[in-house]
């Protein structure tokens, strides 16, 4: 990967911070933006803006054109049947919030909704308030010492009372990447629905829904160099159609009388009210920058990217790294520096223009398995080179000198 030509297409790659170059690793919060995404939602207000599924006009159907594109655009991106079967949301987080009301109108008292001990709040906490509305139960597989889903304990936890089977495909903690084919194919003998929360493994690795054949996956655009505001979830068309509506209103509906409504026809039924248009434009650019560049090789390039910062890392004494020795991982360091709070180290790293993430990363639950309070984290993507994990590596040795016992 030819990161100096690549880092020129990325205006923000290229500033300062506190003096020092920028060297940008907090990419499983947010991912930054090429000119391509950065042009085409521009390009929306100057030359396209208008409302969507509204207007009988020529500037409302280039932007209905458009939005529907963009809905186009993520199904083959992720090999779903259509863009009946794309609904576009706010955010992943969004994403799961739709599924725990619709979805989880079927849930009837004593059901369980099986999650795992490695997952994001965006995968609990929704679940976790239908299982208070509908007097269900919500369980957790555990994980193993190393940071790996226990697919055993997973299926032992599966009882006839399963009905919903929600799981990350990739940690944005740890990295780990879960076997979802398995999860998925072990909630169907059960006869559950198996959602995948892919937020952080769509930007990474190829993702093939008919091959994980789940039955709902979630993830956003943000993530994978589009705009924020903008988060898809997949859904079985014959899934979707079943389903209620999460939010209702304007778009969603075919006709309203005064006793009721009836809906529109999946995936606008599920997307109620003025959506993120120039987002969407901006997230066709984003997969069209990703399938330009090539999946396989942004996965490659991680990869090298991990084994050199693992390597790098692990060559500083006291600090201690997190996440599976085997087995597959996205290109994360999750790492503590003995005896120094990871908000320190942040702020050291941040005096030398390096960017990471310290804390929970909301995922309390997983740090209290891992017994920590608090991890610091670096996440790769196709613009990182070795060049900036050497600048992670010393600023955190200087940190170790600074706070460190
Ligand atoms: N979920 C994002 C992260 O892990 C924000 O940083």
């Amino acid at each position: 990967m030819d990161t100096a030509r690549i880092r020129k297409g990325f205006p923000i790659l290229a500033r300062k911070l506190n003096g020092k170059k920028m060297t940008y690793l907090d990419n499983a919060a947010t991912t930054q933006k090429p000119r391509q995404v950065i042009k085409a939602e521009r390009e929306f207000y100057e030359k396209r803006n208008a409302n969507v599924h509204r207007g009988l006009n020529a500037l409302s159907r280039e932007a209905t054109e458009l939005y529907e594109l963009a809905h186009e655009n993520a199904a083959r991106f992720i090999n779903a049947g259509g863009i009946e079967e794309i609904v576009f949301t706010k955010n992943a987080t969004e994403s799961l919030n739709l599924l725990a009301y619709s979805l989880g109108e079927n849930i009837r008292t004593g059901d369980e909704i099986l999650l795992t001990k490695m997952e994001h709040h965006a995968n609990i906490v929704p679940w976790q308030e239908l299982a208070k509305r509908k007097k269900a139960t919500v369980k957790y597989a555990d994980i193993t010492e190393d940071g790996r889903l226990d697919i055993e304990d997973l299926n032992g936890k599966i009882s006839p009372r399963t009905r919903i089977v929600s799981v990350t495909m990739a940690s944005n903690i740890l990295g780990t990447i879960n076997d979802v084919e398995k999860i998925s194919a072990l909630a169907h003998e059960a006869g559950a629905k198996c959602v995948v929360d892919a937020a952080q493994a769509v930007p990474h690795t190829k993702v093939d829904v008919e091959r994980i054949r789940c039955d709902f996956l979630a993830f956003s655009a943000h993530k994978m160099l589009g705009p924020t505001g903008l988060g898809i979830l997949y859904g079985k068309s014959e899934l979707l159609e079943e389903m209620p509506p999460f939010l209702t209103g304007g778009d969603m509906i075919s006709t309203v009388t005064l006793e009721g409504a009836e809906w529109n026809k999946i995936p606008w039924k599920f997307e109620a009210g003025t959506p993120n248009i120039a987002g969407a434009a901006g997230f066709s650019a984003a997969i069209g920058y990703l399938e330009k560049t090539g999946m396989e090789n942004i996965e490659t390039h991680e990869n090298k990217l991990l084994k050199a910062g693992l390597k790098r890392m692990a060559e500083i004494k006291g600090v201690e790294i997190y996440g599976p020795e085997k087995g597959p991982r996205t290109g994360i360091i999750p790492f503590n520096v003995d005896g120094v709070h990871p908000h320190d180290v942040s702020e050291v790293l941040d005096g030398n223009g390096v960017i990471i993430r310290a804390g929970n990363h909301c995922a309390q639950p997983l740090m209290r398995e891992i017994g920590v309070e608090g991890i610091a984290r670096a996440s790769f993507y196709l613009y990182n080179n070795t060049e900036e994990i050497e600048r992670l590596a010393s600023s955190v040795e200087e940190a170790k000198k600074t706070f460190g016992v």
